[in-house]
């Protein structure tokens, strides 16, 4: 039987999932993507060439690889179409490589629209990334969304065009006269269905006839398991189910058919956009791992606020996903750190606590309890094995798995494709044909 697994962020997002979902493709037929929308910004490396991919998942680079952009999604028609485009000019055909689900949520200009307006209209900013993401998910759940299925029909007199038509009157009645026309709005995304025609499927069955085919699915996450809707840290998230539990809902499968969760962290915690996080440098030593990690927003080139390893934060992680291993990313980015600090537990009002609590106004008070580890001073760059790292960086990473209660099975050490150590003394067994992963081109 082969195996399936999800790979998502266990940190709040940018924790280098891309480059992950990227070399474990060869390793599967299809890579599913269950939530968010253009929002994400997953980079890849591939021989010195960065590739950006906001919604068409991080497997299709490799040929042969089937994409599916899962009912859980929200998608911009037009930000679809220009990734399409990008991908095209750099060589990479996606014909019969990509799939969208009938049921995703569109994306329309409204959304846009409301998602600045509200976020100026907050005294406490979220610090979206004003794609749309919130007002689009907000419309699904107030059952008055329009989907993919609805676009190739959506003409005055039918019933999708009145609800299109009723949120732009809303939305008018709301924030003032917009000058959004419905028609025009319909006559464009129908030119939107037809180029999308090819692509658009029942994604659930498509997905439920593979896994009876046996053939083997990774489920990609995007943002991570702290700007998850219900799990993250509350209202500072994102508006989708970033966690394990959002695989079934956003792809239409049973969760029985996950069969492992590989969760994603950095080896230090970033976080961009507002809301508590505990670990974070506002000084001198957060601006070194920004610049030596690039930490600026895929999507919106804003600066990631840095800070130390939120220990934390990951075993909250590991429960609320059931992760089966971490892969931690970006070690080489503390290469040349003299001290590195562990955030092991907060203090809250003089008590040290170990949960994370639910209320961001007790997070943003609680404070890191630390530990100190000695930096390893010297490049991991290009070292393959686990043996053949500094034994203090190899120190490093057992302790950050020992505390965060999940092994650690690979490790990022660059941002090429080939720049990675999987563990293979480390013994998980959904996850151990890791162990042959091979490093192609
Ligand atoms: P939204 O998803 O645009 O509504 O933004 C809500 C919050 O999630 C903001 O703090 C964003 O900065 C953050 N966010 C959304 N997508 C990502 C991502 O892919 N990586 C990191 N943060 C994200």
């Amino acid at each position: 039987m082969s195996v399936n697994i999800a790979v998502l962020g266990a940190q709040w997002g940018d924790e280098g999932k891309g480059k992950i979902v990227d070399l474990l493709s060869p390793n599967f037929s299809i890579v599913a993507r269950y939530q968010g929308g253009h929002n994400a910004g997953h980079t890849i490396w591939v021989n010195g060439k960065k590739f950006v991919l906001k919604l068409i998942p991080s497997g299709i680079l490799h040929p042969g690889v089937i994409c599916v952009l899962g009912n859980g999604m929200v998608i911009d028609p037009d930000a679809l179409f220009n990734e399409v485009m990008l991908l095209a000019d750099n060589g990479v055909d996606v014909t019969d490589r990509i799939l969208i689900s009938d049921r995703a949520h569109v994306i329309l200009p409204y959304h846009r629209d409301l998602d600045l307006l509200e976020e100026q209209r907050r005294e406490k900013k979220i610090g979206t990334t004003k794609r749309g993401i919130g007002p689009c998910y907000e419309d699904k759940i107030a059952r008055r969304g329009i989907r993919i299925c609805d676009l190739k029909n959506l003409s005055e007199g039918n019933e999708a065009f009145t609800r299109l038509f009723e949120n732009i009157v809303r939305h008018n009645a709301q924030y003032g006269e917009s000058g959004m026309d419905p028609s025009a709005m319909a006559k464009s995304l129908r030119e939107a269905a037809q180029w999308m025609r090819p692509f658009v499927r029942d994604t659930s069955k498509y997905l439920y006839e593979a896994i009876a085919a046996d053939k083997s699915i990774m489920f990609e996450g995007a943002q991570g398991t702290l700007l998850d809707i219900d799990h993250g840290t509350y209202p500072y998230v994102t508006s989708s189910n970033a966690t394990a539990g959002g695989v079934a809902n956003g792809l239409g499968i049973g969760p029985t058919s996950i069969h492992g969760v590989l969760g994603i962290v950095k080896a230090y915690a970033t976080r961009v956009g507002e809301g508590p996080m505990p670990t974070e440098l506002p000084n001198e030593i957060g601006n070194r791992m920004r610049q030596k990690g690039e930490e600026f927003g895929a999507v919106t080139g804003r600066p990631r606020r840095c800070g130390w390893y939120d220990v934390v934060a990951v075993r909250y992680a590991a429960r609320v996903n059931g992760l089966d291993a971490l892969g931690i990313t970006k070690l080489d980015v503390l290469d040349d750190f003299e001290d590195l600090q562990v955030c092991t537990a907060y203090r809250y009002e003089g008590r040290t606590i170990h949960e994370m609590p639910a209320d961001t106004t007790e997070l943003a008070k609680c404070e890191p309890i630390l530990e100190w580890m000695p930096g390893w001073g010297e490049s991991t760059r290009g070292i393959t094995e686990f043996e053949n790292l500094p034994s203090r960086a190899q120190i490093y990473i057992r302790r950050l798995a020992a505390c965060s209660g999940v092994p650690a099975k690979i490790i990022g050490n660059g941002q090429d494709r080939n720049d990675f150590i999987v563990r293979k003394d480390v013994d998980v067994p959904v996850l151990n044909w890791m162990n042959e992963l091979s490093r192609g081109t």
